[in-house]
């Protein structure tokens, strides 16, 4: 039987296992928190609901029937040929974990991390075998989000990479080769900058949150689904690419790290949709309901990419 594993069964890992189990085998999950077990079985389960009324998964129980819980690390990795490790993104975590997965598993398997801004040559620095590590970049939520940043480090095998992207393609994933190990991959280092001229915007009372997020969504946020930036250049004209940069670039904005009043406003206990107020007011929302609501409109709206017109699934 084809064994996986999942380190870490938060956000993320409870996410990931479910990508894992829409190939055949089996896969473990392991935390150090029953709790954190407990729930991603519940998440998992109603996840999986969604996306079969949604037509994208056929049985769901199935998919279920292949994930296993643990607390213990050696019953979890100990068969696994691909182990993905998903604990809290924290350096000496990961390097202990990482050290102990390789003294734990067969000497044949991958692990993989999915750190948001570490460096795997870091996170690997007790591991004897680097060349069988590999970074592995899932977005939130990662049963649902097709892009997966697959990254190496020198010491990354050219093996070890070709099986990993091989495997995502397999359980339905969109992968791309980030062939540096550098900070915040490929994705989130354009989103970041994306971010910072946006509060830039907000700082500046140049529009209002919700003007400046309309203006994403319904312009470009919409064109990118057919034709990324680079693309969109070519398209315009490398001329004009110029005369834009030229004239526009020097006005962007360039501050290195977060913005003052946003450290104020986190200060102030406005951290967002989790204390009630960030940019937006959320005051009375249930979290986990709006949150579950914007992975169903995601949801619904890949469906209604991938389906002709009049051929929507029925709920
Ligand atoms: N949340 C996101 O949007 C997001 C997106 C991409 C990548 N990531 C990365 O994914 C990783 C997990 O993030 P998350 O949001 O799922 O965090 P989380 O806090 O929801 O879950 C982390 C889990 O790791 C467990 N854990 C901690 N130490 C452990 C250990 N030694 N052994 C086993 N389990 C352990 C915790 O009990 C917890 O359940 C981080 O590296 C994070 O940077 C997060």
């Amino acid at each position: 039987m084809v064994t996986t594993a999942v380190i870490g069964a938060g956000l993320m890992g409870h996410g990931i296992a479910q990508v894992l189990a829409s190939t055949p085998g089996i896969v473990w999950i392991h935390d150090v928190s029953q709790a954190a077990l407990d729930e991603a079985i519940a998440q998992i389960t109603e996840s999986l609901d969604l996306l079969s009324r949604y037509g994208f998964i056929k049985e769901p129980a199935e998919v279920l029937g292949r994930i296993r819980t643990t607390p213990r690390l050696a019953e979890a990795v100990s068969d696994a040929w691909l182990i993905v490790e998903a604990a809290t993104e924290d350096l000496g975590i990961k390097q202990e974990l990482f050290a102990n997965i390789e003294a734990e598993s067969s000497r044949n398997a991958i692990i993989a991390t999915n750190t948001s801004g570490l460096r795997l040559t870091d996170i690997t620095t007790k591991v004897t075998h680097q060349d069988r590590t590999v970074g592995s970049h899932f977005f939130m939520p990662a049963q649902v989000v097709p892009l997966v940043e697959v990254s190496r480090s020198k010491a990354t095998s050219n093996q070890t990479m070709d099986t990993i992207v091989d495997h995502w393609e397999k359980c339905g994933k969109v992968p791309i080769r980030v062939e540096r190990d550098i900070p915040g991959y490929v994705a989130n280092r354009i989103q970041s900058a994306l971010v910072r001229e946006a509060t830039a915007l907000l700082r500046d009372g140049v529009a209002s949150a919700e003007d400046i997020d309309m203006a994403v969504r319904m312009s470009f946020g919409l064109r990118y689904l057919v034709s990324g930036p680079l693309e969109q250049r070519d398209l315009g004209g490398l001329d004009l690419h110029l005369a834009i940069g030229r004239e526009m670039w020097p006005h962007l904005d360039t501050t290195a790290g977060p913005h003052a009043f946003v450290e104020k406003k986190v200060a102030k206990g406005e951290l967002g949709l989790k204390s009630g107020r960030g940019f937006y007011d959320w005051d009375g929302q249930d979290p986990e309901t709006v949150r579950r609501n914007r992975t169903e409109a995601l949801v619904s709206a890949l469906e209604r990419l991938r389906t002709p017109p009049g051929r929507h699934a029925a709920r």
